[in-house]
C-alpha cells in the first residue's frame, strides 16, 4: 500500500531538494564553526571515505552530504511538530477501501478483504491465511488512494468506537472538526500566511467543474473553504500527487524533523553509535531489512531503485 506513495508525493521532484533552509529561504552553508569559505556547494571537499564519515568534520553541506550528521538546529524555536504539519498530514484518503493479497510467485489472488475486515484482529486473520512474504509482496505492489475529493475510505467514515452500543466515528468529519477547533486557518488564509497566491473564486481553486459547483453550494464563499477540503480540491502542478499547499509544509518539515533530533545530527557519530552501529545504519536500507526477513523477495526487489519505488508484479 505504501508502495509508490513517496514517489507519487513528488519527493524526487527535481524542482525541490531536501537541503535545509534558513527561515529566509536561503540554503544553509556550512554551520559548524568555524564556517570555512572552502565550503563550496558546487564542488565540496572530496574524500575516499563514505560521505557520512565526513560529517563530523568541520566542512559540511546538507545539499551535498545529506542531513544525517549535520549540526543540530532548532531554527530558534524549541522542537515541535507544528499544527500546520498535522493539518496537511491528514491523508486518510490514501487508505484504500479494499485490499488484495496475492502470491509472490505468480500474482494469483489468495484473499481479498475490505478495510473494515482488517480492523481489530483482522490483520492476524490475514497472516493466518497468507504467508508473510506474500503479504509483503501484496502491499508492495499495491497503490495507495489518491488524496483528492470524494476519495475518503468508506470504512473510515464509520469507524467503530463502541460496537456494542452502535457508536461510530465519521473520521472525515472529525478531520474537519479538529482543524476548526484547533484554530487552523481556512484554506485561503493558510495560503496567504505561506505567501502563496490565493484563489478569488471556486473556479480558481479547482478546474474540476463538478467540485466547483459542490464547493460553492456548501461554502458559498471561497474564503470559507476548510484547509483539508481545499488541499484535496486544489488543481495540482503537473506530476504532483499532493497539493502544492501541503507540499510546501512537507518540504519545510522534512529536514527540520531530522535536524532537531540529536541522534541524527550532532550525535550521529561512531562515538555515540559505536563504529559497528554506524556501519549497520549505513550499510542497510529498507530493501536490506525486507530481504533479511523475507529473502524470497529478492527477484522482486532486484531492479527497483529503492523499496519505496513501485515493485514489479510477478508474471504468472
Ligand atoms: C486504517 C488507517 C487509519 C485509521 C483507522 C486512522 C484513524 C485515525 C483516528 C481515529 C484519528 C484521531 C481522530 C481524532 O482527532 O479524534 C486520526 C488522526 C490522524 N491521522 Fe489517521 N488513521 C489511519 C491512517 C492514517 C494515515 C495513512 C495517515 C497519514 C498518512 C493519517 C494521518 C492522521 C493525522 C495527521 C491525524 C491527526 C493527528 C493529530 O491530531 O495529532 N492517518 N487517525
Amino acid at each position: 500500500m505504501a508502495n509508490g506513495y513517496f514517489r507519487r508525493l513528488g519527493w524526487s521532484s527535481p524542482r525541490f531538494s531536501l537541503k535545509s533552509m534558513r527561515p529566509n529561504g536561503r540554503p544553509h552553508c556550512c554551520r559548524r564553526p568555524p564556517c570555512n569559505s572552502q565550503c563550496d556547494p558546487a564542488g565540496g571537499e572530496r574524500s575516499g571515505k563514505p560521505i557520512s564519515r565526513l560529517l563530523a568534520g568541520p566542512l559540511h553541506n546538507d545539499l551535498l552530504c545529506g542531513i544525517p550528521g549535520s549540526p543540530q538546529d532548532h531554527y530558534g524555536v524549541p522542537y515541535s511538530i507544528t499544527e500546520d504539519f498535522t493539518a496537511v498530514y491528514r491523508l486518510h484518503s490514501l487508505i484504500p477501501d479494499t485490499f488484495s493479497f496475492r502470491q509472490l510467485g505468480d500474482d494469483e489472488e489468495l484473499l481479498s478483504c475490505t478495510l473494515a475486515e482488517l480492523f481489530a484482529g483482522g490483520t492476524t486473520r490475514v497472516h493466518r491465511k497468507v504467508p508473510f512474504e506474500d503479504v509483503l509482496y501484496s502491499l508492495g505492489t499495491s497503490f495507495c488512494g489518491a488524496p483528492v475529493l470524494h476519495n475518503y475510505p468508506t470504512d473510515l467514515r464509520k469507524l467503530p468506537k463502541n460496537i456494542d452500543q452502535g457508536v461510530y466515528t465519521d473520521l472525515a468529519a472529525t478531520d474537519i472538526l479538529r482543524d476548526r477547533e484547533r484554530g487552523v486557518p481556512r484554506y485561503c488564509a493558510f495560503r496567504r500566511m505561506l505567501r502563496m497566491s490565493v484563489p478569488k473564486s471556486f473556479g480558481e481553486l479547482t478546474d474540476n467543474e463538478q467540485w466547483r459547483r459542490e464547493l460553492e453550494t456548501i461554502y458559498g464563499d471561497v474564503e470559507r473553504v476548510d484547509l483539508l477540503t481545499g488541499t484535496l480540491a486544489e488543481t495540482r502542478p503537473p506530476g504532483f500527487a499532493i497539493s502544492d499547499t501541503a507540499f510546501r509544509i512537507f518540504i519545510a518539515m522534512a529536514p527540520r524533523r531530522i535536524k532537531s533530533d540529536r541522534f541524527l545530527s550532532d550525535d550521529y557519530t561512531p562515538e555515540v553509535y559505536t563504529p559497528a552501529g554506524i556501519d549497520w545504519v549505513e550499510g542497510n536500507g529498507m530493501r536490506e531489512v525486507l530481504l533479511r526477513h523475507a529473502p524470497s523477495l529478492g527477484p522482486v526487489l532486484a531492479d527497483v531503485r529503492n523499496s519505496f519505488f513501485p515493485w514489479p508484479k510477478s508474471v504468472s
